[in-house]
């Protein structure tokens, strides 16, 4: 992973080069739109109080739960006892982020969603609350990280979210399979070149054309970044937009030939 000099240095190039998405280089309604209605939409809905009061809950429970090391996403805390304020602290998309997702299923209105990495469903709780007639499936492996997430579902009296425990590289085709056709995916866990190419190949198994990707964290480490040229490249892939923590990927839009852009946020 880049350290964290070199990653603020990568950051604050981003939002000194990025677009503001309404430049003449943007003719596309869809992306206008994206834009306009979903990226600048600074609007509270009435489910962000009581998921950010969820969160607040985490950031200040010192409990200490075993947790498995799955993969490069968590290398800031390395023992297996963590507390649970800590992981709070370190994994979780902030609320920026959790509610573009939140306004992007509220939009697309995505049927079946899919995310790849729940730690305590802070943001799978964000995806859900947008539609509660879209279904949730959401993959986890470590089990005591798990079940904290099911009791924040619980909570907040979520009821289209199912929790798949377990490695990916063994829940995930297996899901896949089951769920016939993705429509959003939101893949959060284990940032690595291999295993993040992997998923995409999976899950484009089962895209229709109006399917969304979200990938976090595209610029954590050089090995990401080409995971994330690599997604781009697909032939597949009409539209991207880098937002730096993440990366979006729209398979077929009113764009007739594939544009990527980079886009402040
Ligand atoms: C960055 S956190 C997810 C955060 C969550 N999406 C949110 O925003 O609230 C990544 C999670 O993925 C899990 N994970 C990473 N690699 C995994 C793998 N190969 N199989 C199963 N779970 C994995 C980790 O245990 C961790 O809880």
């Amino acid at each position: 992973m880049y350290s964290s000099f070199q990653l603020a240095k990568k950051y604050i190039n981003y939002q000194l080069t990025a677009s503001n998405g309404k430049g003449h280089g943007i003719h596309s309604p869809f992306v206008f739109d994206f834009v306009n209605k979903i990226l600048n939409d600074d609007s509270e809905q009435p489910c962000y109080a009581r998921i950010e009061q969820q969160r607040k809950a985490l950031l200040h429970d010192a409990t200490l739960i075993e947790v498995e090391d799955f993969g490069a996403g968590s290398a800031v805390i390395r023992s297996n006892r963590r507390r649970i304020s800590a992981i709070a602290a370190s994994s979780l998309k902030p609320k920026k982020y959790a509610r573009l997702l939140n306004r992007m299923v509220n939009y697309y209105k995505p049927q079946t969603i899919l995310e790849l990495g729940t730690s305590f469903g802070i943001t799978t709780a964000y995806l859900a609350s947008a539609n509660e007639n879209a279904n949730v499936f959401t993959c986890e492996g470590s089990p005591a990280i798990a079940a904290i997430a099911k009791q924040n579902f619980d909570t907040l009296g979520l009821k289209n979210i199912e929790l798949t425990e377990g490695d990916f590289s063994t829940g995930l085709s297996p899901l896949l399979n089951r769920l016939k056709k993705i429509d959003f995916a939101f893949v959060d866990g284990n940032h690595r070149k291999e295993p993040t190419g992997e998923y995409f190949t999976k899950i484009l198994q089962q895209a229709t054309p109006s399917t969304i990707l979200v990938f976090d964290d595209i610029h954590w480490s050089a090995d990401m970044e080409e995971a994330w040229e690599a997604i781009k490249s697909h032939e597949t892939v009409t539209l991207t937009i880098d937002l730096f923590f993440m990366g979006l990927v729209f398979l077929n839009t009113d764009i007739n030939h594939t544009q990527h852009f980079t886009i402040r946020f």
